[in-house]
């Protein structure tokens, strides 16, 4: 282990994330009955230019009336090369900062543009005396965000989470996509012909590369990595299978574009009753292990050190969040 300790961001639940524009209020109160473990109120690209002033105020608004619950606030501004971002920090923070979690930063490309806007809302949370500080949610979107990205992993300690959002990256890398977060047949390999001749085409997932670099950037820096949008909202399978395969390399939960995606990223980002069972006993059978002055054992008939107690620590203390959040939605805890 290093001797540099990594500090974790504060521990949310992050496994769904509903995208809410700003513009359209009407949808704010389903939104807040929803089981989405995060909102954000987008002021950004789900909001036509004129219409930035009205969804502002209608966010503000929202934020000090609406009870959201136990939910996690966030609101995306426009983007730090748009004369909109000032208005949207000062307006936002000064008038609705007590009920903000989070600020999403869209577009990031370097660590001085989250300088800029960290100096911001410490002047506005400083003058407003406001007691709790804001997080900020990066969304990595750009070739000079992912370039840049464990400088912007590391350049604030509001920083809790980097999103990865496709859309943007595909426009800004030129990459041929089909449909948002979904795959291209044109990624893919032939493999050699069998005897008879034939060959079978293996699409790749032509977003490994970005997610991963992503997730180092993000966990060498203790944020949490989320996966973005998957467009095809009447797709439910295709949905599950992008944030399994996110899941996989160590992604913690994925944005809803749609309410019904809600309940898909909350599966697949929610460990297993079994998974839950199984890292309770590692723990137990790893403090006994202590108690003997061994430093690994075995469970069922598979070793085990250290390095598994962490990630099940990991697991029981996110399985603890989520039965503390059924509980106060009066629902059975998994
Ligand atoms: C999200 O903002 C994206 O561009 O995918
Ligand atoms: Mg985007």
């Amino acid at each position: 282990m290093s001797f540099k300790i990594i500090e974790q961001a504060q521990a949310r639940l992050n496994r769904s994330e509903l995208a809410v524009p700003g513009s359209s209020p009407r949808f704010f109160e389903r939104a807040a009955k929803s089981d989405a473990d995060v909102i954000f109120l987008d002021l950004e690209d789900a909001v036509a230019p004129d219409d930035k002033p009205k969804a502002r105020k209608n966010i503000i608004k929202a934020l000090n009336e609406i009870d959201w619950g136990d939910k996690t606030m966030s609101v995306r501004i426009n983007g730090l090369d748009t004369h909109y971002m000032y208005r949207d920090v000062v307006d936002v923070v000064e008038q609705a900062g007590e009920r903000l979690d989070l600020i999403m930063i869209p577009k990031v490309g370097t660590a001085a543009d989250v300088y800029a806007i960290d100096m911001l809302v410490t002047q506005i949370e400083d003058a407003k005396g406001y007691k709790k500080r804001i997080g900020f949610e990066h969304i990595i979107e750009t070739a000079l965000g992912m370039q840049n990205v464990h400088e912007i992993a590391s350049a604030s300690n509001r920083n809790e989470s980097l999103h990865f959002g496709v859309a943007d990256y595909a426009a800004s890398t030129r990459a041929r996509t089909t449909n948002i977060g979904g795959v291209n047949s044109d990624y893919a390999v032939l493999t050699d012909p069998d005897e008879s001749g034939s060959r079978d085409i293996h699409w790749g997932d032509m977003w490994h590369y970005a997610i991963a670099r992503m997730v180092v950037a993000a966990r060498a820096n203790g944020l949490r990595p989320i996966d973005g949008p998957f467009g095809d909202f009447s797709d439910p399978e295709g949905y599950k299978a992008s944030g399994r395969r996110a899941a996989a390399l160590g992604i913690e939960g994925k944005w809803a574009i749609h309410p019904s995606q809600i309940e898909l990223a909350s599966e697949i980002f929610s460990p297993t009753k079994e998974e839950t069972t199984k890292a309770k006993r590692i723990i137990a059978a790893m403090k006994q292990a202590e108690r003997e002055g061994k430093g690994a054992v075995a469970l069922d008939g598979r070793l085990i050190d250290i390095a598994s107690v962490r990630q099940a620590e990991v697991m029981v203390t996110k399985a603890k969040l989520i039965s503390g959040r059924n509980r106060t939605r009066g629902r059975d805890s998994k």
